[in-house]
């Protein structure tokens, strides 16, 4: 079979342009730059490779961005206050704190802390109520950005069986809650498993679209997977490589020798999800940005249900 090798790094340049021409536009007839606030508690070497990529990407399209770094010591007072003033901060329209926070920190304290209309990772409950609701504020970035890998490449998700292996809150869920709704690329019938599930591979043997998003590698093996599905990989895994000149590789939650045989189209890693991720964080800091220099904050919408999106034909 021949299998698509969908080029996540391509698109997400694609969406990447696009981005920037609207800063152009909101610099010239607002006066607003559009600025990210990147919060990067403690060391971690793959949450400092995924900061420098966002923000990176942000100046990129013309954004302001600026990384605050604070120590793994740091108390979760010292990191509320910061979210705090970033708040306040005129100069940031967008505020991503980046996980996991080192484990005396609650996540859940520090996201509650962000203002809703600077949520761009969209994780707080505001973000996630509306996603529920089906009249979404910030769609997070990974999910945002699998949707537009899928159009983009001409998949569209309506009336496929979509099998998600993961329950995060970053990934899995919205990204459930993106595809189901009632709306032009959406319209999908999704099942979520996890580390509990019974027969796991009689599951994702049925998707049409399989994503896999469990955070172990190559764990998607050849025969789970149906002749001509499509397949995206969510996983980012560091394994050691002693043929690698630093002794150690990028792979995905996917086998993906093995299961490119099958599937009528796949994402790598790197070069797939992950770019998309980044490109959609800058898309959604221009979208915060530019509902602040019209006034709104996308908070002061009715809130009925005649508010949320309108069902397609
Ligand atoms: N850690 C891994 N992915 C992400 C992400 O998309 N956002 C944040 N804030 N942290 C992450």
């Amino acid at each position: 079979m021949s299998t698509t090798i969908i080029d996540g790094k391509h698109i997400a340049e694609e969406v990447l342009a696009d981005a920037a021409k609207d800063v152009a536009r909101l610099k010239q007839e607002r006066g607003v730059t559009p600025g990210l606030a990147a919060v990067l508690v403690g060391e971690d070497p793959a949450s400092e490779v995924y900061v420098r990529n966002k923000t990176r990407s942000c100046e990129q399209a013309g954004l302001f961005a600026q990384t605050l770094r604070m120590p793994a010591t740091t108390t979760q007072g010292k990191v509320l206050e910061m979210v705090q003033r970033l708040n306040r901060d005129p100069r940031f329209h967008g505020i991503l704190v980046q996980l996991p926070l080192p484990r005396h920190i609650s996540e859940a304290v520090v996201i509650a802390a962000i203002a809703p209309e600077k949520d761009v990772d969209g994780q707080t409950a505001v973000s996630l109520g509306r996603l529920a609701a089906g009249d979404p504020v910030f769609v997070p970035a990974t999910p945002a950005g699998i949707v537009e890998l899928l159009l983009r490449s001409g998949i569209d998700p309506e009336g496929k069986h979509v099998v998600i292996c993961g329950r995060s809150t970053l990934v899995a869920k919205p990204l459930a809650l993106l595809l189901v709704r009632k709306a032009k690329g959406a319209n999908a019938t999704v099942t979520i498993c996890h580390t509990r599930t019974r027969n796991l591979a009689s599951i994702t043997r049925q998707a049409d679209i399989l994503v896999a998003a469990i955070g172990q590698p190559r764990a998607i093996t050849a025969d789970m997977v149906k002749d001509g599905a499509v397949v995206i990989d969510v996983g980012i895994n560091r394994i050691s490589d002693t043929t690698a000149k630093s002794g150690t590789r990028l792979v995905g939650d996917v086998d993906f020798n093995a299961v490119r045989e099958k599937a009528s189209a796949i994402t790598p890693v790197p070069g797939g999800v992950g770019p998309m991720t980044v490109a959609m964080v800058v898309s959604n800091t221009v979208l915060a940005a530019r509902r602040f220099a019209e006034g709104g904050t996308g908070q002061d919408r009715p809130r009925t249900t005649l508010d949320i999106v309108p069902p397609v034909a």
